[in-house]
């Protein structure tokens, strides 16, 4: 064969190797597999044994080994470059360097026993968008003899391919550590914010010692019902949030007033019927990562027939977090003891519940509440949301009689309302409509929504 034939012949070689080399470097392994194999595909074409691929770490000022072919695994830790920006000015952009050129240069000297280490004959700097990536040494070829020009013509390519990908996966792997240190950051962010939330809610509680972990009950109920209805993670979250704070209002409403329970005057009622107000007034002023919180908490003594308070909405204007929120603060209120009171039974609070379905409560979410519950008390459910909070107020677990439940409680229209309740279970938070005799003044004026998540 001619010398020029046997040169055409290495030529075509090389080329379909660059096609070997583009598939390996778009393949989907993990970069250091990667780059692996792009390797042994230079090695391969050039009848290199030996050769090592560097990726550049600027905050250590060193070339550190990605991938290696022909050194022993021992001597892997030894294999690393120091270079520093300066020696980075001299490098060609993805040019084949001949390591004999190089003797003498600052980086060359830095670097020279690793260089006779690797038995080094070309050293090419990787270059991707002007940036300085990696670099590969090529050890001597097999034959001995040096590299020709359209070698390193071939090389060039190879390193321009290279450098791309090396550049493409380190800015993915940058993203991607950002990524993990930003959600970290968030994580750590939504802990304090739970935290905080938290201990305001026990603040509120504080106020009255009958109504302890009122709050926290609230926020768990609501989110059991959530979760049963198949809304967003973060929509639930939201929602308890809301149940966490939904009586924060209180929280400048005179401890005598709120802990007073009956023989309240129409005072002393106007004074608390405005704690959803004043909760909407302070959790407003927060940027909240969740929406409608503030909404939730105005709302939760509304009523589906509108006769509740501080706007008298009615059922197609209220959301299903409104909804939820007033089923389960009733239902807490229900089966907590209060001075005044002791709580009643799940038999009856079920039954109390259901005769206000409709006017007072949505059918649907009672239902779902209620389905749940009673699932629990069956011990279907693995991880019960609701009954290890009515076990430690101190409610009887055992099931209710639900035959008997829903043959007393009629499904809707006899709700007591306040006109004939006299359990301040129901009275104490009636509707401001009827206590002052004038329309309620609510700020919330834009349409509101009803959220079906499903
Ligand atoms: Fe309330």
């Amino acid at each position: 064969m001619s010398d020029s034939k046997f040169h055409l012949k290495r030529l075509m070689f090389s080329i379909a190797s660059l096609v070997d080399l583009g598939q390996e470097a778009t393949s989907s392994k993990d970069l250091s597999a990667k780059m692996k194999s792009a390797l042994y595909v230079i090695t391969g074409t050039f009848s290199v044994p030996r050769a090592a691929l560097f990726v550049y770490h600027p905050k250590h000022r060193s070339l550190e080994l990605l991938a290696d072919k022909g050194y022993k695994e021992s001597a892997h830790q030894e294999i690393k470059l120091s270079v520093l920006p300066q020696h980075i000015k001299h490098f060609h952009v993805n040019e084949p360097h001949s390591i004999h050129e190089m003797v003498g240069s600052p980086f060359y000297e830095r670097n020279d026993q690793v260089f006779s280490k690797l038995q080094t004959r070309l050293f090419i700097p990787l270059f991707a968008k002007d940036e300085f990536v990696g670099a590969i040494a090529l050890g001597k070829k097999l034959g001995r003899e040096s590299f020709r020009q359209n070698e390193k013509d071939v090389l060039r390519v190879v390193a321009h391919q290279m450098a791309i990908t090396l550049y493409n996966v380190t800015l993915f792997g940058e993203l991607t550590k950002k990524a993990a240190e930003n959600k970290k950051l968030y994580e750590s962010m939504r802990r304090i914010y739970h935290d905080t939330v938290q201990a305001f809610s026990a603040a509120i509680d504080a106020k009255d010692g009958y109504t302890k972990d009122h709050s926290y009950r609230v926020a768990c109920y609501a989110v059991a019902i959530a979760r049963e209805l198949r809304w967003k993670k973060m929509d639930v979250e939201g929602l308890y949030v809301a149940g966490l704070l939904h009586d924060i209002g209180k929280i400048i409403i005179d401890t005598k007033v709120i802990k007073k329970g009956e023989g309240l005057t129409t005072l002393e009622k106007n004074e608390i019927n405005k704690h959803p107000q004043i909760s909407y007034d302070i959790l407003s002023k927060i940027k909240f990562p969740w929406k409608n919180i503030e909404r939730f908490v105005l709302h939760h003594h509304e009523r589906l027939d509108g006769k509740g308070y501080p706007d008298a909405l009615r059922s197609t204007e209220l959301s299903d977090g409104e909804k939820i929120l007033a089923l389960v603060d009733a239902f807490d209120a229900m089966t907590t003891d209060r001075p005044y009171r002791d709580k009643l039974g799940l038999d009856e609070a079920f039954k109390e519940v259901l005769k206000c379905g409709g006017t007072q409560f949505d059918e649907q979410i009672t239902s779902t509440f209620f389905n749940l519950l009673l699932r629990e008390l069956s011990g279907e459910v693995k991880d019960p949301q609701i009954l290890p909070h009515l076990r430690s107020n101190g409610t009887d677990p055992s099931a209710p009689n639900w035959a008997w439940v829903q043959a007393s409680g009629s499904p809707s229209g006899s709700c007591r309302d306040k006109r004939e309740n006299s359990d301040p279970l129901f009275s104490r938070f009636e509707s401001r409509v009827e206590d002052s005799g004038k329309q309620p003044q609510g700020s919330w004026t834009r349409p509101l929504y009803v959220t079906r998540h499903k």
